[in-house]
């Protein structure tokens, strides 16, 4: 069951039950964060890949055992070229980051998303750590050149390409970039939109969603507490009557 405990008359520890599978995060708000600082976007984005790593490990401590992260759409290389290349850099860093924990947190790790636009150099890269994380039982989606418009298009050319000329749903679903996982049970989206902007379109279709005007590099664990809490107060009803 679903509890909370007090941990040295400090912070209060959550843990899930199996009804909070996945839980998927819109990582919003690196730039703002920054800019209130007077310093440039990548300085948050910086911030925001460690806020990263802390979320991802609290997430596996209180039992969620599925993570997705949205890092990079397929709308981002819109930005300037200074600012994409900085968050390429810390994707590199971040693989080697990876490395250093993912037999310790028992982490494996998908990036979902188009790979086929990065350079070849950091594509293999990609593969590997998917690879060299495969026997592992905590999944961490890393979502990089993410778009879900294009997951779904990309499906139906790989159904095409077998050479389906009728689909089902399943089918899709065993197509998309997260046919390895359950669906996100909860949506988190930080720093104060309230969109999804094109993640998890066909998943997201029953999650519950949250979301906290809290700017990115500043989310914490009891961040996560909070949209935890909040998820337990929820009623899902997929449709039917309870
Ligand atoms: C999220 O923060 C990170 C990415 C989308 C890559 P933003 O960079 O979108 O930050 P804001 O929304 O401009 O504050
Ligand atoms: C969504 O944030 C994408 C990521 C968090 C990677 P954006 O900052 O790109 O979204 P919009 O432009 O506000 O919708
Ligand atoms: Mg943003």
């Amino acid at each position: 069951m679903f509890g909370f405990k007090k941990k040295n008359n400090k912070q209060s520890e959550i843990k899930v039950d199996e009804s909070l599978r996945h839980v998927a995060f819109i990582m919003d708000g690196n730039g703002r964060w920054a800019k209130k600082r007077g310093m440039p976007r990548e300085y948050g984005h910086k911030k925001g890949a460690e806020t990263m790593k802390n979320i991802v490990r609290y997430c596996g401590s209180i039992g969620i055992n599925c993570v997705t992260v949205y890092a990079f759409s397929t709308e981002n290389w819109k930005r300037p070229e200074k600012e994409v290349n900085a968050i390429m850099e810390l994707l590199g860093q971040y693989i080697d980051y990876l490395y250093t924990v993912m037999d310790k947190d028992d982490i494996q790790v998908h990036f979902l998303g188009d790979k086929g636009r990065f350079p070849a150099e950091l594509k293999e890269r990609l593969e590997k750590a998917e690879k060299d994380s495969a026997s592992h039982h905590k999944i961490l989606n890393v979502a990089l050149n993410y778009g879900g418009r294009d997951e779904i298009v990309h499906a139906v050319n790989r159904l095409i390409a077998q050479g389906k000329t009728e689909v089902t749903e399943h089918d899709i679903e065993e197509n998309l970039y997260t046919a390895h996982c359950p669906p996100p049970d909860l949506i988190v989206r930080t720093a104060g939109e309230i969109r999804t902007s094109n993640f998890l379109m066909w998943q997201g279709a029953y999650s519950e969603l949250y979301f906290t005007d809290v700017l990115w590099p500043e989310f914490s664990e009891s961040d996560v507490d909070l949209a935890v809490k909040e998820f337990y107060k929820r009623t899902r009803r997929f449709g039917a009557v309870v």
